[in-house]
């Protein structure tokens, strides 16, 4: 099969390469999947560059990308053999095999496998698995969002994007997206956010209040960038609020503001996408399929390049300026 590999860590342009390799069989536990669409995340970068990982990679040779959608074609034991032939969007955990999503073939724990709706393309499926479950596992564990006012940081980011839908769709009052640009307020407008500030203004925080209607009354923020923006979310902060942080891209050690979190007795909660609870993970990946049966997702795609321009399309997303995701299409199936 064709795949792209990498042996190891640095520029795309010097260690990722397309080979042919032998088909991998999937173990107990597993599915083979014939890959239609290969989804990059902000996490496939950091694996091949080395970014947070100093260490010696984690196998002598790997394929790119944890995230992807096709067709199961051959289970392991214990998976049943009626799942043959299902569409399906699925995630990888990093530390579990080297094949990843940018080749024709890859393995995915079988539970980590998700059925794809035919009302939901390939391309749509992929985009999916870390971003919108992420968005769920920061909006969806702690209080319910109906009625209330949510914060999302970043909110045209691959995990932004998904948080403002589904924040919308349980009904919160008003969800208000910080972006950076004009090319970011259109996409988190369209993702349905009712206000959007950019987070470098001065007056950020005057303009998060008077969307939330008045001080101290955003009641749950789902955050992309701790470091830079803790004291900013104490700040806004209602009484008895959630901040879900999923990323501090800025600093792994941010400073969390005790004396303006602690009085408002603040829940801060870390999201991390591969250890959270299984029973979490399924929850959110039956209402995202609920979602696309029904039409209700909305997916940003910024660009899709064949499988012979991987480099390309890790250029383009390490390169910081696109918004939306960045496919790649590896077969027609
Ligand atoms: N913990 C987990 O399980 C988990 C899961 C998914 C992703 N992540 C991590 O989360 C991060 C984002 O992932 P992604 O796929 O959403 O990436 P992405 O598509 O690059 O989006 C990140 C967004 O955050 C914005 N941003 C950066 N700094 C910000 C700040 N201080 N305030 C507000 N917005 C800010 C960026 O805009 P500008 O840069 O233009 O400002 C961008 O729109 C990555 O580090 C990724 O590895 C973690």
């Amino acid at each position: 099969m064709k795949a792209v590999i990498y042996d190891r860590r640095g520029p795309a342009r010097e260690v990722l390469r397309l080979v042919d390799r032998p088909v991998p069989e999937p173990g107990p536990g597993e599915v083979r999947i014939k890959v239609a669409v290969s989804a990059l995340n902000p996490s496939d970068l950091k694996a091949r560059s080395g970014l947070n990982a100093s260490a010696p990679l984690l196998f002598p040779l790997a394929t790119p990308h944890r995230d992807g959608a096709g067709v199961i074609d051959k289970v392991g034991s214990g998976v049943e053999a009626s799942r043959i032939g299902e569409r399906v969007w699925f995630n990888q955990i990093l530390k579990q095999h080297p094949f990843g999503s940018a080749a024709e073939y890859t393995l995915a724990s079988a539970h980590l496998a998700w059925r794809l709706p035919e009302a939901a393309s390939f391309a749509d499926g992929a985009c999916l698995p870390i971003p919108g479950v992420t968005a769920h596992a920061a909006l969806m564990r702690d209080k319910p969002l109906a009625g209330r006012n949510v914060l999302i940081q970043g909110g045209a980011g691959g995990v932004g994007f998904y948080a403002v839908q589904l924040a919308r769709l349980a009904g919160a009052r008003t969800v208000i997206a910080t972006v950076s640009r004009d090319a970011q307020a259109v996409v988190a407008r369209e993702a349905g956010a009712h206000a959007v500030v950019n987070y470098r203004d001065a007056d950020a925080r005057q303009q998060i209040e008077a969307a939330a209607g008045e001080p101290n009354a955003i009641h749950h923020i789902v955050e992309v960038n701790l470091a830079v923006n803790a004291a900013l979310d104490a700040a806004v902060l209602a009484e008895g609020g959630v901040i879900a942080a999923y990323a501090s891209d800025a600093d792994q050690q941010p400073r969390v503001p005790f004396r303006g979190l602690n009085p408002k007795d603040a829940i801060v909660r870390f999201v991390g996408m591969s250890a959270m609870a299984e029973t979490d993970r399924r929850r959110a990946a039956a209402d995202i399929i609920r979602l696309l049966e029904e039409h209700r997702l909305k997916h940003h795609i910024a660009a899709r390049f064949p499988l012979e321009q991987t480099i390309e399309a890790h250029e383009l997303l390490e390169g910081g300026k696109v918004v939306g995701k960045v496919l790649v299409d590896v077969a027609a199936i």
